[in-house]
């Protein structure tokens, strides 16, 4: 139907006839000419109707946006090219049309390609919204990334191979999608929150390097960075210290942003989850945010309750703090109150602000919070330099440390001290191996897979508080987002049945849902490692989207529908 792509006529088409197919992005009527941008999902080229050289002029007149033409005509150098409104390669020429075709009509579109439009919308006709550039590039871009992903593993001997969809639970802390069977009445399959267990099984096989761009589904609250039904770029390997994996993501991502960005990313570092939270109060840093959290533990020692008597109630607290340089100049007593009311939300009962005004001279807290003692002991501790402000909370640890993290995030933001443009990869490492969940009960922090780091356990003889045991996982965090987490398995079945006797899975449940799992590791299994990374989240960081909508073609909204089908029925 078409001999050109709109985006891929140059000048040496100049004097050719050709024929393009697309749908009309602009019209303009002048005198007895109407010019009309086609578009097609390479690019953008005007088109000139002339009563002149077309028959039918008075269907071209009605021509309306969003119509899908078909135009037959010559290429010719514009008389008065507009340099700023094309691209590069079309804004010099125009195709002068000698015929047209109207393949369709439109209705209405319920969308402007030009503004934000409401997600409702968005949702509702996404093959529309999906004819909006930013989007088209999107979805471009995400295959980009898929062709350079594949060329990466096969260029570095790992397999593709696809796991099943239909299957039983796999434990990743979400609730399972359940498909009933026909043949089965009463009974389910469940669709895979990874394919976790089937990798680890391909590792006892003999295949060595497995990788899948695989589709998971989890039933959790959604939020912008989570979909019930997402992709993840997963891998497992044989034989191998996770070091080594991280080596090969490092080179993965360092790829990935060099085709994509043209940006060159340094080294990759790594930290431990401890210090994680201990500096930024949560294990997935934005760390293009300077700000560092500054310990004031020490300075009150036991006498907390004094300054702070709403302590009483917790059993672990954190008096912490974050200097804000040039504070003072920067950040108003009327943003003070907004940061005050945006920390009510965490369960703050008290944000103090300290405003150094001279160091040497000025040991007076303007709010009484603290004596002299405290201030000098604050002051001396910490590097600050007059007009800083220093923001200082003091709660039970968790709370301090999501609710200090947020103002982190907020004032970086707002104060720009985060240099938006930067990419910040980090490794988070030593995990703990447990959680306690909101039940009081014990939890696997990344899978029940994962093999521990203290060698107690791995000699199978746990007698240590299990809270205090360290996990060979480590997370990839980007600009404050997890990317992808991994670790290094546990291979022996006697330390997995361990672990699942440690968090409290019955002999029954293990033989009802691991039966199979746990008869593989019987067979040799060997020492392997591996990990996943969420794609649409790394697709959203290298197309600069600040949502994984925008990079999956059919999203669901976050109470888990389709606008557009009206899924779930
Ligand atoms: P995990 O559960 O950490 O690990 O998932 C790996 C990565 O997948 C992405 N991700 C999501 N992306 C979008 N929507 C979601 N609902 C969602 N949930 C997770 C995140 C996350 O870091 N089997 C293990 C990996 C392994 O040990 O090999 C697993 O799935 O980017």
């Amino acid at each position: 139907m078409r001999t050109k792509y709109c985006g891929k006529i140059t000048s040496k088409d100049v004097n050719k006839i050709i024929t393009i197919c697309g749908w009309i992005n602009k019209t303009r009527i002048l005198k007895n000419m109407i010019f009309i941008d086609v578009r097609d999902n390479t690019g953008i080229i005007q088109v000139v109707f002339s009563k002149k050289y077309i028959d039918d002029f008075s269907e071209v007149l009605t021509l309306r946006n969003d119509f899908c033409i078909q135009v037959n005509g010559l290429v010719t150098l514009k008389k008065k090219p507009n340099l700023l409104n094309f691209p590069v390669s079309t804004n010099l020429i125009e195709i002068r049309a000698f015929k047209l075709f109207i393949f369709n009509k439109t209705l209405p579109i319920p969308l402007d390609y030009n503004k934000k439009n409401k997600e409702d919308i968005r949702f509702k006709f996404r093959y529309l919204d999906l004819r909006r550039d930013v989007m088209l590039k999107n979805i471009q871009i995400r295959n980009k990334v898929n062709i350079l992903i594949r060329k990466f593993f096969s260029k570095n001997k790992f397999i593709e191979i696809e796991t099943p969809i239909l299957t039983k639970s796999t434990p990743e802390g979400a609730s399972d999608y359940l498909v009933n069977s026909r043949l089965y009445p009463g009974k389910y399959y469940a669709l895979p929150q990874s394919p976790q267990l089937f990798k680890q099984l391909l590792m006892i096989s003999g295949i060595d390097r497995y990788y899948q761009i695989a589709k998971c589904f989890r039933d959790e609250d959604l939020r912008s960075d989570r979909q019930p039904e997402f992709t993840q770029l997963d891998i497992e390997m044989a034989f191998i210290k996770p070091c080594y994996l991280r080596k090969l993501i490092n080179d993965l991502i360092k790829k990935l942003w060099l085709s994509i960005q043209n940006k060159k990313l340094k080294e990759i570092k790594k930290i431990s989850y401890y210090k994680s939270l201990y500096l930024y109060g949560t294990d997935k840093p934005d760390l293009r945010n300077p700000i560092k959290f500054i310990e004031l533990n020490h300075i009150f020692k036991d006498k907390y309750t004094n300054f702070f008597p709403w302590l009483s109630l917790y059993k672990t607290n954190r008096v912490i703090g974050i200097n804000i340089p040039n504070g003072i100049k920067n950040i108003s007593d009327k943003q003070i109150t907004v940061y005050k009311k945006f920390l009510k939300k965490f369960y703050i009962h008290k944000l103090i602000c300290i405003k150094i005004i001279n160091i040497e001279k000025d040991l007076t807290d303007h709010n009484q919070n603290f004596n002299k003692d405290i201030l000098y002991k604050i002051f001396s501790n910490i590097k600050i330099h007059d007009g800083d402000i220093l923001f200082i909370i003091a709660e039970e640890v968790s709370i301090a440390n999501t609710a200090l993290s947020a103002l982190r995030i907020k004032i970086g933001l707002e104060l720009k001290l985060t240099d938006l443009k930067n990419i910040y990869p980090i490794w988070i490492i030593d995990f703990p191996l447990f959680k306690i969940d909101k039940n009081n009960n014990l939890k696997s922090m990344h899978h029940p897979f994962t093999a521990p780091k203290n060698s107690s356990i791995q000699k199978n003889s746990i007698n240590i508080d299990p809270l205090e045991v360290l996990s060979s996982a480590f997370d990839l965090v980007i600009n404050g987002y997890e990317i992808g987490g991994g670790s290094q398995r546990i291979h022996n079945y006697k330390i997995q049945t361990e672990i699942f006797d440690i968090l409290k899975i019955s002999k029954k449940q293990q033989k009802e849902k691991f039966d199979f799992f746990i008869n593989a590791l019987k067979y040799g299994a060997p020492p392997h490692a591996g990990l996943a990374l969420g794609l649409d989240r790394l697709t959203m960081l290298l197309t600069n989207s600040n949502t994984i909508t925008d990079v999956i073609a059919f999203p669901k909204t976050t109470s888990a529908t389709c606008l557009m089908t009206g899924a779930p029925c």
